[in-house]
């Protein structure tokens, strides 16, 4: 193996990022189990954060205190065997369904806006880019997280797309929830992601741009794959 290969920084990455409901998961999945790479949902990150902070009753402007929870908290994040979701540990206690409720996305939302949160779920998520590769997804991981990765997308849908693509999801893992109700839920966590000061939600001229409308899951797979080749392995980054 060639020495520059012994680098993290030189461990392949293709960043995946967009707003809720783009079908960022499913996508990231796929394409690392096509690559044979590891993955990282980071917003499941945030996510458990939500769950842990409120099991020990932390309010969500008790920014230390939730920033310590964040570095210290026991997470282990597992994607199944045929790559068609992943499962989350926190502290020896499954929360994977509870993960994906709207209650949980809007608190991890809020939690995502607070300086201190953010750095100390930094290094967590940097610790995921291991050989032979990562694809990792979320809203800054292209422009913060992994800023020199070689392939960068940005996923767009409409609202009504999205909305109706959660709702699906969440019918089909048993969580009751109107259609109404998620987009008004979907458009308001845009806007909190999309305006916050820290690390926004934003495509940058470095990223590739693909509007997921109407396009199977399948066809988003292989657009993205069409953005890498082993030749960036070469190429520092
Ligand atoms: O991708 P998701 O819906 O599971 O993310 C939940 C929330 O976490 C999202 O609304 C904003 C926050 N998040 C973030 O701020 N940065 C990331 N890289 C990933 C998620």
């Amino acid at each position: 193996m060639p020495k520059y290969m012994n680098t993290t920084t030189t461990i392949p990455v293709i960043t995946i990022d967009g707003p809720s409901g783009v079908g960022k998961g499913a996508v990231s999945l796929r394409v690392a189990h096509h690559l044979g790479w590891h993955t990282l949902d980071s917003g499941a990150l945030y996510r458990v954060l939500a769950i842990a902070s409120t099991q020990r009753a932390i309010a969500a402007n008790q920014e230390t205190a939730l920033a310590n929870l964040a570095s210290q908290m026991e997470v282990q994040l597992i994607a199944l065997p045929d790559f068609s979701d992943t499962r989350v540990i926190l502290a020896n206690s499954e929360v994977t369904a509870e993960l994906r409720t709207e209650t949980c996305g809007q608190l991890a939302s809020q939690l995502a806006t607070l300086p201190a949160v953010r750095q100390a779920l930094l290094e967590r998520q940097r610790a995921f880019r291991k050989p032979p590769g990562l694809v990792a997804e979320g809203r800054d991981l292209g422009t913060v997280v992994f800023p020199t990765a070689p392939v960068k997308i940005f996923l767009t849908a409409s609202v009504e797309a999205r909305a109706q693509r959660r709702y699906h999801q969440l019918q089909q893992k048993g969580i009751a929830v109107t259609l109404e109700h998620l987009l008004n839920e979907i458009t308001q966590r845009d806007q909190r992601d999309r305006t916050r000061q820290v690390a926004p939600l934003i495509a940058t001229s470095d990223m590739v741009v693909i509007d997921t409308t109407g396009l199977s899951i399948e066809k988003v797979v292989a657009l993205i794959l069409n953005n890498w080749s082993p030749k960036h392995l070469l190429a520092p980054n």
